[in-house]
């Protein structure tokens, strides 16, 4: 399987449906799903730029791929009855096409820019004095003849989008007046969001169904959307079209590799490198990336912070271990020593 038809990815891919997507997302605050603290702090956002009549602040989220920044994105757009461009870091690769972009705003509207990490460090520059004083300072001409010049901007907000905070530079960071970090759902939110797509989708599921598709989302609303169709599509072919607990477990477990946690092949062979090849680490990433062929961002992004969050794997200055629990999740007895399945955190 390559990374890019790996079901539990939480990045998107060519054969999400954007259409489908765009219709089972939600519009507006109120119809959101978790990310409680989220919601919650862009509630007064929202409405104390309303009630100033001023356009929102500049808003960054991160967190790993598939959490709802898009989506936020757009509801936030949508609150604010204002305008929405989208574009991403790397389809910005000169200062003149940022240019074009910030010379189109209009008051109030939003420009989402994902994967914000990945702008060129020119481009960050006119995006500085754009988002601090909404002027756009740009060189015309080349050589001597070449003239700065500054034309104003309307109020408009950057809302940004990273799954990497760290590589974003200190001053591109601090024009933002939000900045919030994206969670992993918990069961009973994706429980939620399952139940409400399945509804607009028209598919029937019990409630075993949805809960079995949940545990097997890594908390993730993209990948639970797109295992909710896997799985529409196999109680179609193999059951009565209805998703019941059986044929979720059979579709999920049987067809796609997923384990009850949400685990796939590539995650376990990441884990099982580590345990078999290096006894259970530490081990660095690029190494652990080259022995299972992947790429290293790829392991970074998507699959070692889930495996953090259930407490399998853990980072030390000195690399990657395979937690204690790691092993007791694919059967294996980890005989070190004590104080190496407990590495000091720092
Ligand atoms: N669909 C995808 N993500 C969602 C969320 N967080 N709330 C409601 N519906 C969703």
């Amino acid at each position: 399987m390559t990374q890019d038809d790996r079901p539990i990815d939480g990045k998107r891919q060519s054969n999400d449906s954007v259409k489908l997507d765009y219709a089972l997302r939600p519009r507006s605050l109120s119809e959101y799903i978790g990310q409680e603290r989220v919601i919650e702090n862009l509630k007064v956002l929202i409405e104390a730029a309303k009630s100033r009549k001023e356009a929102l602040d500049h808003v960054l989220f991160y967190g790993p791929p598939g959490l709802g920044k898009t989506t936020l994105a757009n509801v936030l757009a949508n609150e604010m009855g204002a305008n929405l461009k989208t574009t991403a870091g790397p389809a910005i690769e000169r200062t003149g096409d940022l240019a074009a972009i910030l010379t189109h705003q209009r008051a109030s509207d939003v420009l989402f820019i994902d994967e914000i990490h990945r702008l060129g460090r020119p481009v960050e520059e006119v995006l500085y004095s754009a988002m601090e004083d909404f002027v756009l300072d740009i060189v015309i001409g080349k050589g001597p003849a070449a003239k700065n010049v500054r034309l104003k901007l309307p109020r408009f907000t950057v809302v940004g989008a990273t799954t990497r905070l760290a590589l974003l530079t200190a001053p591109l960071r601090d024009r933002f007046g939000a900045v919030f970090r994206m969670d992993f759902y918990s069961m009973a939110a994706m429980e939620m969001i399952i139940e409400r797509a399945a509804d607009k989708l028209k598919i029937e599921a019990q409630p075993e169904g949805v809960t079995e598709i949940a545990q097997r989302s890594r908390g993730t609303p993209r990948v639970a959307l797109r295992l909710l169709r896997r799985t529409r599509d196999y109680a179609q072919v193999r059951g009565a079209g209805i998703i019941s607990q059986e044929i979720a477990d059979e579709c999920l477990s049987g067809l796609l590799e997923i384990d009850p946690l949400g685990l796939d092949d590539i995650d376990r062979r990441v884990l099982l490198t580590i345990i078999k090849n290096f006894n259970g680490g530490p081990v660095g990433l690029e190494t652990i990336a080259a022995s299972i062929s992947e790429e290293a961002d790829t392991i970074e992004d998507v699959i070692e912070p889930f495996l953090l969050q259930l407490g399998f794997l853990e980072r030390t200055p000195r690399g990657r271990v395979a937690t204690r629990r790691a092993y007791e999740h694919l059967g294996l007895v980890d005989n070190r020593p004590t104080s190496i399945q407990q590495p000091p955190l720092f």
